[in-house]
């Protein structure tokens, strides 16, 4: 189709772009077509993406006139960046900062882009009720696509500003399945108390972008959370013990307690579970479940995504 607008996707070759990737090339009356950006277009990911339908072009999202190239003649842009890639906060918002002002510069008509909460908002760093990191962060990896909100706000280009939730692909992913304790027992392991923690299904994130850029202009210059369901660490234990037919408990461990695990960024994810349990209310309020619906009319539950990805885990 001629009249297709693109859609330039950041990120495509990972979690969220790739959804989104897959959300539009997966709809055959769609009236967009994908841009995907990488930095390797010859990488085996890319290549699948080509044979797929997308159209792929190489940026850094180091390298600001690449990324204009790349969204040249584009109509959407989704941005994201990769905090785990390189820890680093001041680079996180530069690379926010490079993607919003290469949106303009390039003329792009609707941009989202990927954030979280600034949670200084909340917990100012001369609150002690956890560490403050990096000298000038609560939750660093948060708090970066918080504060870079304000390079898409005033870079006159339309926005939507993303809010995504925990991703559940993070139990296959980022090493957070059931893991046996020292007493043979099964635990999920994560420190939210009795709190419900909002979480999706990562290919919902890309089908409810696909859903943003649908509507126009409809959420344009506004705030979008999702979730596919609010859960408490004890009813994912329970679905987890009905998928697997086994008992899986929850361990409640404390974010002090989290924060010393022995992984690179413990500390940070210790901070982010506390933020999200302590302010539980407002933080869940901004991931509405139905309106989430109302964009990616296919959401999962939590339950439905195990389902589908139960031979991922050994548990
Ligand atoms: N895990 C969660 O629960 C969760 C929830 C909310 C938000 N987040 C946030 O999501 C972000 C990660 O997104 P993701 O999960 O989609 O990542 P991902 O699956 O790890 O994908 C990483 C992608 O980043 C691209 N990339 C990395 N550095 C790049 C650069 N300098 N220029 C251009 N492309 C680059 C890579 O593409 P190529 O190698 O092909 O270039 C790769 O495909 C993080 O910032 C994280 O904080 C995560």
């Amino acid at each position: 189709m001629e009249s297709q607008k693109i859609i330039a996707v950041v990120g495509a070759t990972g979690a969220q772009g790739g959804s989104l990737v897959n959300a539009i090339l997966n709809d055959r009356k769609s009236n967009f077509k994908v841009r995907a950006i990488t930095r390797n277009a010859n990488s085996e990911k890319s290549m699948e993406l080509k044979r797929k339908g997308a159209e792929v072009v190489e940026a850094d999202l180091d390298d600001q006139q690449s990324l204009v190239k790349a969204f040249e003649g584009a109509y959407g842009a989704f941005c994201v960046t990769f905090f785990w890639e390189h820890f680093s906060p001041e680079k996180e918002k530069q690379q926010a900062k490079n993607m919003a002002e290469a949106a303009k510069e390039a003329g792009i008509k609707h941009v989202i882009w990927s954030t979280l909460e600034d949670t200084r908002k909340w917990i100012p760093l001369d609150d002690d009720r956890m560490p403050t990191l990096m000298n000038y962060y609560k939750v660093p990896h948060l708090d970066a696509k918080g504060e870079s909100n304000k390079y898409f706000e005033d870079s006159g280009v339309p926005y939507t500003l993303l809010h995504t939730s925990f991703y559940w692909d993070n139990f296959i992913n980022f090493g957070m399945a059931p893991q046996k304790g020292a007493d043979g027992e099964l635990y999920l392991t994560f420190p939210m108390a009795d709190k419900k923690l909002p979480g999706i299904a990562a290919e919902d994130i890309g089908k409810s972008a696909y859903g943003i850029f649908k509507a126009g202009d409809k959420y344009m210059n506004k705030s979008v959370g999702i979730a596919g369901e609010h859960l408490t660490g004890d009813q994912m234990a329970t679905t987890f013990s009905e998928v697997y037919g086994k008992k899986i408990r929850y361990n409640a461990v404390e974010p002090a307690v989290y924060r010393t695990f022995d992984f690179p960024g413990a500390d940070d994810l210790g901070n982010m579970f506390q933020f999200k349990a302590d302010f539980e209310g407002e933080y869940c309020k901004a991931r509405d479940v139905e309106n989430t619906r109302k964009l990616d009319p296919e959401l999962l539950s939590f339950k439905q995504w195990l389902q589908n990805n139960r031979e991922k885990m050994k548990v």
